[in-house]
């Protein structure tokens, strides 16, 4: 069988093996719930705490002030809804932008509909906010801001700090969702003037389903999941042990090689987007020079998205559209249409993700294999 070519690392990326051999002993011989005060709680407890500390130093915080969640989801849905029912009293805005992963737009919309007052920024054709548009927006009354870091399907890095700096002028806490950037961009939290940050353990080659969210001490957070005293009384349920475990591991190489990888990343996806210019014509460019690395977002003229996502797939090669299904056909993501990507273009559109395994054999080979692609689906359409 020959290997496939893996070009979804947004999505999800492969468990690194060091994570897997952290996690066996958590997954068999050291079975202890965090919380028991026996020998085997306390070795578990051990390996929770390590954790903390790894996680806090490489984002710039201190140990209390990381929360060990589900992922990237439940962290998003705990900064907005527990910052915005605590501090219900004095303040009821929450202000975001239209790029947001549906983790925050979905919670966003959801508060809204509790009667909290929602504002959502628009961007540019390259998917950055518009830094005066959210000045406009966030005023005495707004609890939270929430701009993502790099945005899942362009790679388009927004201004946080800026955003920041806009979000404290007014009083307001500030929440970066940086699935996308943690073990791949630097993140520190303090200098940056991140109020709480998420995290997920899958998108930097760690295990599915555990991630963190840093909220900065004395930061009044209304709990999501009710439950026992796990996390300082601030997200019931125990621990995910052999999970926290993968994460660290995963993320402590991640942050080793984050300066040669993403260099070598951003060489690699120019040198895609070289050839693809060399070998196809007909396609938009979304996403910009300055991006999360491993990230190509393009848009094909007269094909559909979809069936190149499948074509690729025959051919052995995974990736995604940029389209979403609603109510049963395919509409473009609501990322392509805030960017003012016209709805024909929108629906040729391919996100490529480049990761850790990736070489220039892979570019090349989905270069030709999109070619063969492109060439048979437009004669098929004129036929
Ligand atoms: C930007 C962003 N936020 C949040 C999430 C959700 O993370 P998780 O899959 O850990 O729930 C994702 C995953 O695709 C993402 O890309």
């Amino acid at each position: 069988m020959t290997r496939r070519i893996y070009l979804d690392h947004n999505a999800t990326t492969p468990l690194r093996p060091e994570a897997l051999d952290a996690m066996m002993p958590y997954l068999t011989e050291r079975h202890g719930n965090a919380s028991s005060l026996h020998a085997d709680g306390r070795e578990a407890r051990e390996a929770v705490e390590a954790a903390r500390e790894t996680v806090a130093e490489v984002i710039g915080a201190q140990p209390p002030e990381i929360i060990f969640t589900s992922g990237g989801t439940e962290s998003n849905n705990h900064a907005l809804r527990g910052v915005l029912t605590e501090h219900r009293a004095h303040r009821s805005g929450l202000v975001t932008s239209a790029v947001e992963h549906h983790a925050v737009l979905e919670t966003a919309l959801a508060l809204a509909r509790e009667r909290f007052n929602l504002r959502i920024v628009g961007v540019d054709g390259t998917g950055r906010i518009d830094l005066d548009a959210l000045a406009d927006e966030v005023s005495d009354q707004t609890a939270l801001v929430s701009l993502m870091h790099a945005n899942n399907e362009t790679g388009t890095i927004q201004p946080i700090e800026e955003a920041a700096r806009i979000a404290r002028k007014r009083g307001a806490l500030f929440h970066t969702d940086a699935v996308q950037t943690v073990g791949k961009l630097r993140v520190r939290v303090e200098a940056t003037g991140i109020d709480l940050l998420s995290m997920s353990a899958h998108k930097f080659g760690g295990p599915k389903g555990v991630g963190a969210l840093y909220a900065r001490r004395n930061i009044k957070l209304e709990r999501l999941h009710h439950g026992g005293m796990h996390e300082r009384s601030r997200r019931g349920g125990t621990e995910n042990v052999p999970g926290i475990v993968g994460m660290v591991t995963a993320l402590r190489l991640a942050h080793t090689e984050m300066a040669t990888e993403s260099e070598r990343l951003q060489a690699l996806t120019a040198y895609f987007l070289e050839q693809a210019r060399k070998e196809l014509d007909g396609f938009k460019v979304n996403s910009p020079e300055e991006r999360g690395a491993g990230t190509i977002n393009l848009s094909f003229e007269r094909v559909d998205g979809e069936s190149l996502v499948l074509g690729l797939d025959l051919a052995g090669i995974s990736v995604s559209t940029g389209s979403a299904c609603a109510s049963g056909s395919m509409e473009p993501s609501h990322v392509l249409e805030a960017m003012g990507v016209p709805k024909e273009l929108a629906r040729g559109t391919v996100r490529f993700s480049f990761g850790h395994g990736n070489t220039r054999e892979d570019a090349d080979a989905t270069v030709d294999a999109l070619k063969r692609l492109l060439e048979r689906s437009r004669r098929e359409r004129t036929e």
